[in-house]
């Protein structure tokens, strides 16, 4: 096993190029404020804070003048103490913003941490598991928690069932087997590009399932491993994560150092 000092030379490329429509708050989400803040210098301090990542490539939206002026901010502010950060135009899906990040990787990068600027309050923890299964020989690592909700399937009821109600249950799924995935994804750098260049190819269709970057990897055959993540890392999507993500921040010793 590896410790922290001899772990592989790793890039956090962080997705913060999404329009944040769900929010409704009319600007980019990551420039939405969370306790006074925009939510993606949340998640870039949260990073540097872990201390995992040499390298931070941050996917803004295209022409964000206001997000980029952020980030030079957070340089000054870091002074010559932090990871270089590098900015590129994100693209129209969460997996092209990934690919254009990638591309502007640092020559020498042997792993990859992909980061939604959305799980702003991401713990320190978090990053340091996954990292650690990279540093121990995983090529893919995903965060997970359990499924505290019964899943169950779903159909459109037929004939006059639909007057009772729209839908009609089909199964249920087993809890046990279920995990909710969070980010960061960890990857060797190789396995992460070999995944984007088969999605490449993808029809529009199959393109439109991939949610995350870890699905690339199983549909290239191989192994995805997976360690604890934390409730605290929700990926704030609509005004009730924002109320949320608003209660934690304002929790007796800040939420990044809550576990649970
Ligand atoms: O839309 P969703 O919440 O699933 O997005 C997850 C993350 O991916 C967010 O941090 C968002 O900014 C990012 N994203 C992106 N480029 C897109 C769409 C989403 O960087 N085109």
């Amino acid at each position: 096993m590896n410790d922290a000092a001899t772990r592989p030379v790793t890039a956090v490329i962080l997705v913060a190029a999404g329009s944040g429509q769900r929010l409704g708050y009319g600007m980019p989400k990551a420039a939405v404020p969370l306790g006074g803040e925009p939510i993606l210098l949340h998640a870039l301090r949260g990073i540097v804070a872990a201390g995992v990542a040499s390298q931070v490539c941050i996917a803004l939206p295209a022409a964000d003048a206001g997000l980029r002026q952020l980030i030079e901010d957070f340089r000054v502010e870091l002074a010559d103490g932090g990871p270089l950060l590098t900015m590129v135009d994100g693209g129209a899906t969460r997996a092209d913003s990934v690919r254009s990040a990638l591309a502007a990787v640092e020559e020498g990068t042997e792993a990859v941490l992909v980061h939604d600027a959305a799980r702003a309050l991401t713990p320190e923890s978090v990053f340091h598991r996954v990292a650690q299964a990279l540093a121990n020989g995983a090529s893919a690592v995903i965060p997970v928690i359990p499924v505290v909700d019964t899943v169950k399937t779903v159909a459109a009821t037929g004939g006059n069932d639909a007057d009772i109600a729209p839908l009609v249950v089909t199964g249920t799924v087993s809890r046990q087997e279920l995990r909710a995935v969070q980010t960061p994804q960890g990857f060797k750098v190789d396995t992460l590009k070999a995944a984007h260049e088969a999605a490449a190819g993808f029809d529009e269709s199959t393109a439109a399932a991939v949610t995350d970057d870890a699905m690339l990897v199983e549909l290239l055959g191989e192994p995805v491993h997976a360690v604890r993540g934390a409730s605290q890392s929700l990926k704030i999507t609509t005004p009730l994560d924002l109320i949320l993500a608003e209660g934690l921040l304002e929790g007796p010793l800040g939420a990044r150092w809550v576990e649970g």
